[in-house]
């Protein structure tokens, strides 16, 4: 199977966890990336089942809206049942490093927001430790500079993302050759440093399962002690 085809059986695998739970005033928090994309392709199925989504992309929420589901603003919503996402790589605590799409903010607030998050990824993205993939920063524009002084002083080989801009109008930084121990610490210590908006760790808040497909079929798999 190819990557694509992977994703496109987690996205399934997804529909299935989440169907039985459905409800007609259901608000899903929906994720940003080429497998949450597949996610809400299948998703639109579905769309007579639940009220509507909160998006962690304007990308996303144009994809929704593209399939007639309504897309409300957190604001609105409060707390939502689920939250769908990929992952750029993911620990057997369910740790992960997400932004690769430059959406990490909005991604890690919808994620904050939820009662259970649902991580989906082909096997590619399981890892033993964290940081093969550079660990993208959203910052202020005029502390880009200090910030990135800062993160080589972490120890991390930070590059700018030149040419991008957030959904918040900020920029990124990824931090190459930055593997990390303690995911829970250094994302605090990176949340700490003046300018940063967010960092692409979710530590503190990881996911509850992960839907991870192989060779093999899809595993379901729940964070290790
Ligand atoms: C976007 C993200 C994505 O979840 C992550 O980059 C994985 O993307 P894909 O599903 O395309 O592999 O964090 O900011």
């Amino acid at each position: 199977m190819t990557q694509d085809e992977l994703k496109d059986t987690v996205a399934a695998a997804a529909i299935d966890e989440i169907r039985p739970h459905l409800a007609r005033n259901s608000v899903l928090g929906i994720g940003t990336g080429s497998t949450a994309n597949l996610f809400i392709d299948r998703l639109a199925a579905l769309r007579d089942d639940f009220k509507g989504a909160v998006a962690s992309s304007e990308a996303s929420a144009e994809r929704l809206r593209g399939h007639d589901i309504e897309v409300f603003e957190l604001n609105e919503v409060g707390s939502v049942p689920f939250y769908i996402d990929g992952a750029d790589e993911v620990n057997a605590h369910l740790h992960m490093i997400k932004g690769g799409g430059a959406a990490l903010t909005r991604e890690k607030i919808v994620a904050a927001c939820s009662e259970r998050f649902i991580c989906i990824a082909d096997a590619s993205k399981r890892v033993t430790r964290l940081g093969a993939f550079p660990l993208p920063v959203e910052v202020i524009p005029m502390a880009r500079s200090y910030v990135a002084r800062e993160l080589v002083k972490l120890g991390a080989d930070p590059v700018y993302r030149q040419g991008v801009v957030t959904d918040n109008g900020n920029q990124i930084i990824d931090c190459f050759d930055f593997m990390i121990d303690d995911p829970l610490a250094m994302e605090a210590r990176l949340n700490a440093i003046v300018g940063v908006v967010t960092n692409g760790l979710f530590a503190a808040r990881g996911a509850d399962v992960l839907l991870l497909g192989g060779s093999n079929g899809v595993e379901r798999l729940t964070p290790t002690e």
